[in-house]
């Protein structure tokens, strides 16, 4: 999408920035329905399909939001919630060409370049594509990456296309985020004999119905923040739940299980058969 194509609202995002950003709301209150004017009617159409979304009822709409509205601090959450280092060694090494969906800010992203030799990275939020393609401005290898807009339902790529094909902390079975067709879609630009991996899986036993085997990397694990300060600030938005017991602790280093949610050391893949 080009800066022509760009909803207004997205357009006028830094005043609304700074009025989310002094309220230091969390997450499932930090936006209105009013807010909902930055989504583009694709999205609009994936992610509140019926019309009536609130964004304080819906945390899924909740983030699509964030990651129009306040992209920057959605790469600050992302940065420090780090995938178990066993991920990216266990996925096939060497590969000519590699589509990632979902691809955010470039979490998983920024690990495949060094592993493929063309990677597609799919991801529908102009704003994140942007922090992306900034990133691989920087970046070794960062020319082997063409970042484009697209969604899981309506992959931009031939059939057979990639040897991986790759979503990390995106896909869930909900037809806006996934769910049957974009897992057909997934497996659509997979090459016979290449890989379909979903890195976090949410829902085992939905992916395994459908062929999935799933694999899980031991070992502790911690939210590393850059502060205490950012601990505390980023605790209060994004787990709320655990913002005393981070305050309690006093520490810019939190394990997963004191804020509450899996850590992100497991995977679900199949060979697409030949
Ligand atoms: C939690 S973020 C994860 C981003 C990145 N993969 C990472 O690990 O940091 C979820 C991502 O999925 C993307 N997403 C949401 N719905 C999608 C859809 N229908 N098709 C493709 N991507 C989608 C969002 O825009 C966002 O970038």
């Amino acid at each position: 999408m080009t800066k022509a194509e760009a909803p207004a609202a997205i357009q006028g995002v830094s005043e609304r920035i700074g009025a989310h950003a002094a309220a230091g709301r969390e997450l499932r209150k930090r936006y209105t329905v009013a807010d909902l004017a930055a989504l583009t009617r694709e999205e609009a159409r994936r992610f509140v399909p019926r019309g009536d979304g609130d964004p304080h009822h819906d945390v899924v709409l909740a983030w699509e939001l964030l990651y129009r509205l306040e992209p920057e601090l959605y790469d600050r959450l992302a940065s420090v919630e780090r995938l178990h280092p066993e991920i990216v060694s266990w996925l096939p090494r060497q590969v000519d060409r590699i589509a990632e969906v979902g691809a955010g800010t470039g979490r998983l992203t920024m690990e495949l370049m060094a592993r493929g030799q063309h990677v597609v990275a799919v991801e529908p939020a102009l704003p994140l594509r942007r922090i992306l393609r900034r990133k691989l401005a920087a970046a070794e290898h960062g020319d082997r990456v063409r970042v484009v807009r697209g969604f899981f339902d309506q992959l931009p790529l031939p059939d057979e296309w990639a040897d991986l094909v790759v979503a990390c902390s995106a896909f869930t079975p909900a037809p806006g985020h996934g769910g049957d067709a974009g897992l057909a879609e997934m497996e659509r630009v997979c090459r016979p004999g290449g890989w379909v991996a979903i890195i976090w899986p949410n829902h085992l036993d939905w992916l395994a119905a459908r062929g999935y085997r799933y694999v899980s990397f031991p070992g502790p694990m911690s939210v590393e923040f850059a502060s205490y300060h950012e601990a505390v600030e980023l605790a209060e938005i994004f787990y709320p739940k655990a913002a005393d017991a981070v305050r309690r602790r006093g520490e810019r280093k939190v394990p997963f299980e004191v804020l509450g949610i899996n850590p992100p050391r497991d995977l679900a893949f199949k060979v697409r058969a030949g």
